[in-house]
């Protein structure tokens, strides 16, 4: 996994008071975690005294049972809270996180994929939580690993100077095992990853693959991807199997010491039973909790590369809907034109629009036309600000659009677009999705009979509660257009933008389809990429697009005189028509 290096703490520190952790908890959680190894430093004491059998004392068992419980006890009430508190940590990291998504530009969408951004969210939070854990972790096993020593030290100062040297073997047989566990475990994750966008990316494909006959190819490739996670997993589980014993020998090494050293000075009377015991008891606190230490750098870069990669995304611009001027202010006092003046703009490196000015009058009927790839699609989202240009400006009654509120903007226009996205959820939720007004069913069935969709959603036994699957995928395209023509009815939008779609469906469908948007044209300003030819010629107005720039733009008459490459697609369409409707 390609963690980022040079990463330092500004991210974590800055994405921690962004998301406003639940402090309390975690100071409860420590204090509770302080008391348990207060009390599990004073258990071997009373072991001590019992053992050294010098008298006995039914109340020193008392005590000795009465620590137990009172463990058992801090141990789960500390689970309990510490548990809480990573939720809460992961909720508000969650929530910043998924507010961003929604706000942020398009652009970003284009560079990150969307199973990465899933595993920010899902995944990236755990890091941070880990890294707050071992803190607290951190500094109890200092507390507790300085107690052992000074309560050793006190018992006999002999025995402990033997068990000294046997800390820094612990750290490095522990930096060194876990150096390998993280290298091993990492390529596990990055293998999974990989599995998981294989399988995301090809299961919606399904079709594709069988209709193309590559079911043979596909389950080879799948299973290259399996084998190759499998073979991380075999790694990682190598390194345990020699991981494991050299962090047993550690232990042993320490209970061999207690045992040899501790018994002979024992045996000469210099120690009694009673502290060798709790010699022993204590010795395997030091192997616990410096082993704590062998991680420390592994868990810290986990989590400075998490909080790298979410601050990256939390910290990025939103976009930018408080402005100055409401979208019907403007209207009022002004023309209420559209404009491109000088637009160019590029996705990436490629130009796709170039210096691209033409005015879109209020009331009519503006249709842009040109061969595909051309850049028809982006006038529109340029049009509803999904992205904004390189170069040049976009007007409304001469007013350049960053100064009206982009909330409003939105609100203002209504865009079919070429694909038709569809959400799971019935019918009618998807007709009414975005319209923020009660809705009654009457208009619901008004506007699917106005976009021609009335008859198909009835012969569905659910009718308008019919739910449409994953992304719509109960309905033919033909129908998932018309329900967004229904959504775009519902709005009542004063602009339209248009996106026909190209795919040639049958005669009827088309007819429906197009008297749907005419339907929905009514009325309204409308942007329409149109390539059927009754809407081009009725269009008020037409911009012909060829490689990113205006080659042309009049009326119908005009163009089919001085614009060859109209001339060309107007009798292409012509003569598809023409075969249609035969
Ligand atoms: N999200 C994107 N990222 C990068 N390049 C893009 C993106 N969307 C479109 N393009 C590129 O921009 C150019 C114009 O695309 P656009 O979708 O505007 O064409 P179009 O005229 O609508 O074509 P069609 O008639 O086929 O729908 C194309 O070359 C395309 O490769
Ligand atoms: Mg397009």
């Amino acid at each position: 996994m390609s963690e980022p290096n040079k990463v330092g703490w500004k991210p974590f520190f800055s994405l921690i008071s962004k998301s406003k952790l639940p402090w309390g908890l975690y100071i409860l959680t420590f204090i509770v975690m302080i008391s348990t190894a207060s009390v599990t430093l004073m258990s071997p004491l009373i072991l001590q005294k019992i053992m050294s059998g010098e008298i006995f004392d039914a109340k020193l068992v008392f005590q000795y049972i009465g620590l137990a419980i009172v463990t058992a006890i801090t141990v789960s009430l500390s689970g309990f809270t510490r548990i809480f508190a990573n939720a809460r940590t992961t909720r508000n990291i969650q929530n910043t996180l998924w507010s961003k998504y929604i706000r942020v530009p398009l652009p970003f969408f284009n560079k990150e994929p969307s199973l990465l951004l899933i595993s920010r969210l899902t995944h990236d939070p755990t890091h941070i939580n880990g890294a707050i854990n071992y803190t607290m972790s951190l500094l109890m096993s200092t507390y507790s690993l300085v107690g052992s020593i000074i309560i050793m030290w006190g018992m006999n100062v002999k025995l402990t100077l033997v068990l000294l040297p046997v800390i820094p073997y612990i750290l490095i047989v522990t930096l060194v095992v876990g150096h390998f566990t993280q290298k091993t475990q990492e390529r596990v994750q990055y293998r999974y990853s990989g599995m998981t966008a294989f399988i995301a990316e090809r299961l919606p494909k399904i079709r594709l693959i069988r209709s193309f006959g590559k079911e043979g190819e596909e389950i080879e490739n799948g299973k290259n991807v399996i084998e190759n996670q499998y073979k991380a997993d075999v790694s990682r589980a190598v390194v345990d199997l020699y991981g494991e014993p050299l962090l047993q020998s550690v232990q042993g090494i320490i209970m061999g010491l207690v045992l040899i050293y501790g018994g002979y000075l024992t045996s000469i009377g210099e120690l009694d039973i009673g502290s060798l015991i709790a010699f022993y008891l204590y010795s395997a606190n030091i192997h616990n909790n410096v082993q704590q230490y062998g991680l420390f750098y592994q868990v810290l870069k986990g989590a400075k590369g998490a909080a790298h990669k979410i601050s990256k995304i939390v910290d990025s611009d939103s976009e930018k809907y408080e402005r100055s001027k409401a979208f019907d202010e403007v209207l009022q006092s002004s023309n209420g034109n559209l404009a491109l003046e000088h637009v160019s703009f590029s996705y990436e490196e490629r130009n796709v629009l170039k210096n691209v000015s033409f005015t879109i009058p209020k009331g009519k009927v503006t249709a842009i036309v040109g061969p595909s790839g051309g850049g028809k699609t982006t006038i529109l989202s340029l049009i509803e600000r999904f992205y904004e240009p390189n170069v040049g400006r976009l007007t409304f009654g001469n007013i350049p659009s960053e100064q009206i509120h982009l909330d409003d903007w939105r609100n203002a226009f209504s865009y079919v677009s070429q694909g038709s996205p569809i959400l799971s959820g019935t019918i009618r939720e998807n007709i009414t999705y975005g319209t923020e007004r009660e809705v009654s069913d009457e208009e619901v069935i008004q506007a699917a009979k106005k976009a021609n969709a009335y008859g198909f959603i009835k012969d569905f036994p659910d009718g308008f509660e019919t739910e449409v699957g994953e992304m719509g995928s109960k309905l033919s395209g033909g129908q998932r257009q018309r329900i967004a023509i229904a959504r775009a009815i519902i709005k009542n939008p004063k602009y339209l933008l248009l996106d026909e779609a190209t795919s040639s469906l049958d005669i009827q469908t088309t007819t429906k389809i197009q008297a749907a948007l005419d339907e929905l044209m009514v009325g309204r300003t409308t942007i329409v990429v149109a390539h059927n030819l009754s809407t081009v010629q009725e269009a008020n107005h037409i911009v012909v697009v060829e490689h990113g720039m205006i080659s042309g733009q009049g009326k119908h008459d005009e163009l089919m005189e001085s614009n060859k490459l109209y001339r060309e697609l107007v009798e292409i369409q012509f003569a598809k028509e023409q075969m249609l409707a035969w």
